[in-house]
């Protein structure tokens, strides 16, 4: 099987090249998706994480206080350490499941944000494609969708890997400064290539 993981830093594209690809036909397997659907009302994943760090974060209709819990893991390493070891692995086994479910597949893409920091994730992949902008787009792309501030956004991106670090390591990049009609063009010649090399 041959899989692509798709990455890049907040705001840099991901999700919208994500769908381009979905559009081509291509399987598509996004852990952010996942890491949602698992904490949804109900799922054992949302249970272990309310067992640890306790009923505040639950919104009072039974779903998970993501916000919440976002600033405690930002502001508290051992808690995200806690709180990884519970959603990665359960996040992992989804993938793997999720990839099988289309052993016809030429190819698939994983969109993974932190595909570089992981281990795991980066001996699955086969090819990574990094999903790069300028700084002030990640910015400027992110407080327009988010109601994040912009100092909120910078301190994410301080916190994450370079961007040089990130062009480093990636097998193919895709510069996303342009529009979507440009980025859905560079993403139809990937898709070629990568059907020539699977
Ligand atoms: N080429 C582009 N032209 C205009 N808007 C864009 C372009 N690429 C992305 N956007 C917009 O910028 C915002 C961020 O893009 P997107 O959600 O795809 O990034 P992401 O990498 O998935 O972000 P996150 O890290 O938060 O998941 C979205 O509102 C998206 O529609
Ligand atoms: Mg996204």
């Amino acid at each position: 099987m041959f899989l692509v993981g798709l990455t890049g830093g907040i705001g840099s594209g991901k999700s919208e090249a994500a769908r381009i690809f979905a559009g081509l036909g291509v399987p598509v397997v996004d852990t952010d998706a996942i890491a949602h659907e698992l904490t949804a009302p109900g799922q054992p994943v949302l249970q272990n994480i309310i067992h640890l760090f306790g009923n505040e974060f639950l919104n009072p209709d039974g779903s998970l206080d993501r916000a919440a819990l976002r600033e405690k893991v930002f502001a508290d390493e051992r808690a995200r350490h806690q709180l990884e070891a519970i959603l990665h692995p359960a996040i992992f086994d989804e993938v793997v499941q999720r990839v099988n479910q289309h052993p016809q597949a030429p190819y698939q893409i994983i969109a993974i944000p932190l595909l570089f920091e992981n281990e795991r994730y980066r001996s699955l992949v086969q090819r990574s494609l990094l999903i790069d902008c300028d700084e002030t787009l990640q910015v400027s792309r992110t407080t327009a969708r988010s109601d994040l501030p912009a100092s909120a956004v910078k301190a994410i991106m301080r916190a994450q890997m370079s961007r040089a670090e990130r062009i480093g390591q990636a097998d193919d990049i895709i510069t996303n400064n342009r529009g979507l009609p440009e980025l859905k063009k560079e993403i139809e010649k990937l898709h070629q290539k990568y059907l020539m090399i699977c």
